[in-house]
């Protein structure tokens, strides 16, 4: 007999190729979600590597037809796909475009699916509840189609979103992976260091992609891996800055603009507080704090020097620091 997982995935799996065959088969689908892809400028063969779908925007369309081919409803249930109601069940994405997240081998663990207007009172994205399948804390969106890049980069680009890891993947940057939303784990880390050391994080120029970003470094470098940021202008994503740029453009962007995490906490400083001594003693304190939880102690003094220069204090006092922090840690 299948164990319960098993038949979660051929659930997902038979979910999968359910809202593949609607989007490029059904005339709602093709009117609707093709139309949104190929507005988002993703091509055919970017949404067939994707796997992208539709869920039709009927109350049970999905639950319906895997129940007539034999799909029972308890697992239906249990991968959220359909949420059984006192005296109604339904489908739990009617009417969205459909991101299946896939695990490091491929295999479909849950999806997240998209409302296609920009209504603001609806939820944008709704991803699948936890099962034992899907747990959001330890996927990352694009890891299947992303690890031979990474490896062989020996560098993987983290974005926030599902559009973003697919937009770079089309203009030919594939070593790229999203947290989805959620804020960064150390299991989705721990899922990237096993093909590389080194993270380059890429989240939105915007106020919540900055922060993100901040709260992203300390968890990497806790994990002994290597962290770089870049920017992108306000107002831009990863998404809707690749579309507008061609590859070598892009690449070039990347490489002039991604800083090392040091290098990146003292612009920040330019911008902000050039002149204002408390705020300058706050980000020397905050980037002691990021270099205390790098692992290794010559990686730390080497960090610790760096610091000294380029904030221009002396390594005494930054190594004094660096002391009391790790004492406290104990
Ligand atoms: N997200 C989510 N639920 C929301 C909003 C966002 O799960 N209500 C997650 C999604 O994985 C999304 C990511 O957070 O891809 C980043 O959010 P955001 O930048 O707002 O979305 P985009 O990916 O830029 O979405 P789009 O370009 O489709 O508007
Ligand atoms: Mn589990
Ligand atoms: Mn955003
Ligand atoms: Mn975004
Ligand atoms: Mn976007």
């Amino acid at each position: 007999a299948l164990n319960e997982r098993e038949s979660m995935f051929l659930v997902t799996e038979f979910a999968s190729q359910y809202f593949q065959k609607q989007l490029w088969e059904s005339e709602e689908g093709k009117a609707i979600a093709w139309t949104y892809f190929k507005e988002r400028g993703f091509t055919n063969d970017t949404i067939k590597k994707f796997g992208l779908g539709y869920s039709p925007n009927v109350w049970d369309a999905l639950t319906k037809e895997a129940q007539a081919q034999g799909y029972q409803l308890e697992f239906l249930e249990k991968t959220g796909l359909t949420i059984v109601g006192e005296d109604k069940t339904f489908d739990r994405f009617k009417g969205r475009v459909m991101f299946p997240i896939q695990s490091m081998s491929g295999r479909v663990l849950g999806f997240g699916g998209r409302i296609l207007t920009n209504d603001k009172k609806a939820a944008k994205y709704l991803n699948s509840p936890e099962s034992d399948l899907y747990h959001k804390s330890k996927v990352l969106y694009g890891i299947s189609h992303a690890k031979q890049a990474i490896a062989k980069n020996d560098n993987c680009y983290l974005v926030e979103g599902y559009t973003d890891v697919i937009q770079m993947h089309q203009t030919g940057i594939e070593n790229v992976v999203a947290s989805s939303g959620t804020a960064l784990t150390p299991d989705q880390i721990r899922l990237v260091s096993r093909l590389t050391k080194n993270i380059t994080v890429l989240f939105d120029g915007d106020a919540a992609g900055l922060r993100a970003s901040l709260r992203g470094i300390d968890l990497i470098l806790e994990e002994g891996m290597n962290v770089k940021v870049c920017t992108f202008p306000d107002g831009d994503d990863p998404d809707s800055f690749a579309k507008k740029t061609p590859l070598q453009d892009l690449v070039a962007y990347l490489d002039t603009n991604a800083k090392d995490f040091i290098q990146f906490k003292a612009s920040l400083l330019m911008n902000e507080a050039k002149n204002d001594p408390i705020k300058k003693a706050d980000l020397i304190r905050d980037m002691v704090v990021s270099i205390s939880k790098i692992p290794d102690r010559i990686k730390r003094e080497v960090y610790i020097q760096e610091c000294s220069r380029i904030m221009d204090i002396s390594e005494d006092v930054l190594f004094n620091t660096l002391a009391q922090l790790l004492k406290k840690d104990l």
